[in-house]
């Protein structure tokens, strides 16, 4: 880790944390920011307690090394996750052919139109977004079919509690540099936030997410801060948690949820937790002193990285970075090895009600 303009960095790419600035300076920047001891990328992942856990002893094709860790290290990883880290693999740890990776590739630097981003439905297998003639698209859909049951396959053993709680869904290939995108508030990817989906209610159900960096060569760039529980306290209130969760679940009469529903349009189904979570992820965008002052660190994802978090409750900003794959894991409370520290449980502690029906 070093300080840089935005916090503290953690490079990940190996070799030792420089420190250009005075041990003073550094002392009173760690104070500020964060309580993480100098970066040293051969020290175990204890040593990042805050934002990040390296986990090296899972490898593919074996799976945990050695297998005998198995049950103890998969349910440690759980806890991880949902105490807030991100956990960090320095390699795809899961199949995907070389000959795929350069297609992905060429797909840009061959100058197709393609969408924001590409995304696979796997319940449905579909590809959507795609540009490219009959033969590209085919092709871009068999590797999307491939790279979302492989990564299934993969965090079915790295997470072995949650795969029988969870639902396959999206996976997204995102072939944009993120720097300098020009986008509106509310979608702007360089803005700390922490995800919901409009068209998919989650009624307490977590959002966790597995991404690689495909990029040859140049790192994908992340901003974090405090979690989910932090910022609630901070700013739930002030986001108007107590009028979504005095307004409940029910909104306009059941004719019209009935027609927006047919039509798959928001509002359909959202509890009073997703109307709030919708609510929040725009608020914390909108809020300019929060993302001018707030704490942050700064984590380089190198090339040929993957890394895994609950995006619902792991705050984030992609500053910069072009070749990433994703894919998105829905969680049922049910499978949480510490549901009490899930977003709604947290958020229902502080409204004093329930926030949505089983999840
Ligand atoms: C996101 O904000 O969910 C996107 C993060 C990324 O693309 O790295
Ligand atoms: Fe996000």
């Amino acid at each position: 880790m070093r300080p840089s303009e935005a916090g503290w960095e953690l490079d990940l790419r190996g070799g030792r944390g420089h420190f250009p600035l005075p041990v003073k300076s550094i002392l009173e920047n760690a104070m500020m920011t964060t309580n993480l001891a100098a970066a040293d990328n051969a020290r175990p992942a204890a040593d990042h307690p805050e934002a990040l856990v390296r986990v090296d002893d899972f490898q593919y094709p074996q799976g945990w090394i050695p297998p005998a860790a198995a049950a103890g290290r998969t349910r440690q990883c759980c806890e991880q996750l949902e105490a807030g880290q991100v956990l960090f693999l320095d390699r795809i740890p899961y199949l995907f052919p070389q000959a795929d990776r350069e297609f992905l590739l060429l797909q840009r630097q061959s100058g197709s139109r393609l969408h924001k981003n590409v995304s696979y439905r796997p319940q449905q297998d579909v590809l959507r977004g795609a540009a490219g003639d009959r033969e590209e698209q085919a092709r871009l859909h068999d590797i999307m079919r491939r790279y979302s049951a492989e990564v299934a396959r993969f965090l079915g053993q790295l997470l072995q509690p949650y795969a029988a709680h969870w639902t396959l869904d999206y996976a997204s290939f995102r072939p944009e540099e993120e720097q300098g995108r020009d986008l509106p508030v509310h979608k702007r990817n360089d803005l700390l936030h922490v995800d919901s989906f409009p068209t998919r209610p989650m009624h307490g159900r977590r959002i966790l997410r597995c991404f690689s960096n495909i990029n040859p060569t140049a790192p994908r760039v992340w901003n974090t801060t405090d979690e989910f529980s932090v910022l609630a306290q901070q700013f739930a209130a002030e986001a108007g948690l107590a009028g979504f969760a005095e307004r409940g679940s029910a909104r306009g009469n059941a004719l019209a949820r009935g027609v927006k529903k047919m039509f798959g349009l928001k509002g359909a189904d959202h509890s009073a937790y997703d109307r709030f979570m919708l609510r929040f992820h725009d608020y914390l965008k909108e809020n300019t002193g929060f993302q001018q002052n707030c704490r942050k660190v700064r984590i380089e994802f190198p090339p040929g990285s993957t890394w895994i978090c609950f995006t619902d409750s792991v705050p984030h900003a992609v500053l910069s970075g072009q070749y990433a794959l994703e894919q998105t894991f829905i969680v049922g409370l049910s499978g949480l090895v510490a549901p009490d520290k899930a977003p709604i449980r947290v958020l229902e502690k502080m409204a004093g009600r329930v926030l949505a029906n089983a999840a």
